[in-house]
């Protein structure tokens, strides 16, 4: 009897640790970062390190070279692990967390340049984060967009996102 409970057991943990597997995003950052430090302590701008958040429509993670302007001499341990990813790629592989699926349109300088809105309007306080993103602040749902949109009179129709 206790053989079977002992079965059951083990089938109901293992399904559960699949399902865990399947249903929660596991992004693990390559390096530290630290929004806080940066925006908040030292009073960097957003557009510093995401140079197209203004003028283009991708505003695009930052280049490492801008990160070794700063730290390229540094020997504390995180700075070491960011200056070796530059040495060998060129670049720290960031994992990107904030993600349309490709039938949809967005540009970043339709909303910040001419609809003028502010970074975390969208993208919630980045500002107080203090640890690299696993996931982003708040969800890019069509909800959302839709919501904002009826609020400040954007269009509304299907094919304004989705051509
Ligand atoms: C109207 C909402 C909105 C505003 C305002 C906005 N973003 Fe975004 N941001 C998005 C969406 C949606 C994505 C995902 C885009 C995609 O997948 O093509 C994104 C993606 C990003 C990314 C990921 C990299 C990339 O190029 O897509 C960064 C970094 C980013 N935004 C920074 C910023 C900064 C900095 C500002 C302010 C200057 C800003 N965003 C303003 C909605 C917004
Ligand atoms: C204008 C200069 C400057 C630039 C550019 C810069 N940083 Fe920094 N960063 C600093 C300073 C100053 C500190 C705080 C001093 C320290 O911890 O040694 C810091 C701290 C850090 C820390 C430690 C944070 C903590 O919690 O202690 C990390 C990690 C970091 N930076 C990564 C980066 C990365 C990655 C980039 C490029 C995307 C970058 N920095 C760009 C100046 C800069
Ligand atoms: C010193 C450079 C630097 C500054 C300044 C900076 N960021 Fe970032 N940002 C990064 C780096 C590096 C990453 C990737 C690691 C991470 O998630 O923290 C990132 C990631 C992001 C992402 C997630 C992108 C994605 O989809 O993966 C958003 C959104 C973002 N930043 C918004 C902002 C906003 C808004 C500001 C200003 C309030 C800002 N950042 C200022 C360097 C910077
Ligand atoms: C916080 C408010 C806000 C959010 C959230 C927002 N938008 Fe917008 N959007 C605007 C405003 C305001 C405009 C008009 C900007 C202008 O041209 O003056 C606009 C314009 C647009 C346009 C151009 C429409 C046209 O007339 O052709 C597209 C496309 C668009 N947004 C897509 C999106 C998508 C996709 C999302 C969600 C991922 C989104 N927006 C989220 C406020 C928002
Ligand atoms: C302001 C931008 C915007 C407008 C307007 C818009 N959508 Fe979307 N739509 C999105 C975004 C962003 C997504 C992807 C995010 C998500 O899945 O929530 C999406 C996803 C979808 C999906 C896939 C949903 C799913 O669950 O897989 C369908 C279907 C869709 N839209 C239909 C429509 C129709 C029909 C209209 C017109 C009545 C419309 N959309 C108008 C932004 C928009």
């Amino acid at each position: 009897m206790w053989q079977r409970i002992v079965f059951m057991l083990f089938v109901l943990v293992s399904a559960g640790v699949v399902a865990y597997a399947i249903m929660v995003p596991h992004v693990v950052q390559p390096a530290a970062f630290n929004h806080y430090k940066h925006v908040h302590d030292l009073n960097m701008p957003c557009v510093a390190c995401h140079n197209g958040a203004l003028t283009e429509v991708h505003a695009t993670l930052p280049h490492t070279r801008i990160c070794m302007n700063c730290h390229g001499q540094s020997t504390k341990a995180v700075f070491r692990t960011i200056q070796g990813f530059f040495k060998k790629d060129g670049e720290v592989p960031w994992v990107r967390v904030t993600h349309l699926p490709d039938y949809v349109y967005f540009s970043h300088r339709r909303h910040t340049e001419l609809g003028q809105l502010r970074c975390q309007q969208c993208h919630g306080p980045m500002e107080r984060q203090t640890s690299a993103l696993t996931a982003p602040l708040l969800p890019m749902s069509m909800a959302r967009c839709i919501a904002c949109h009826r609020k400040m009179h954007a269009a509304t129709d299907c094919d304004a996102c989705h051509r």
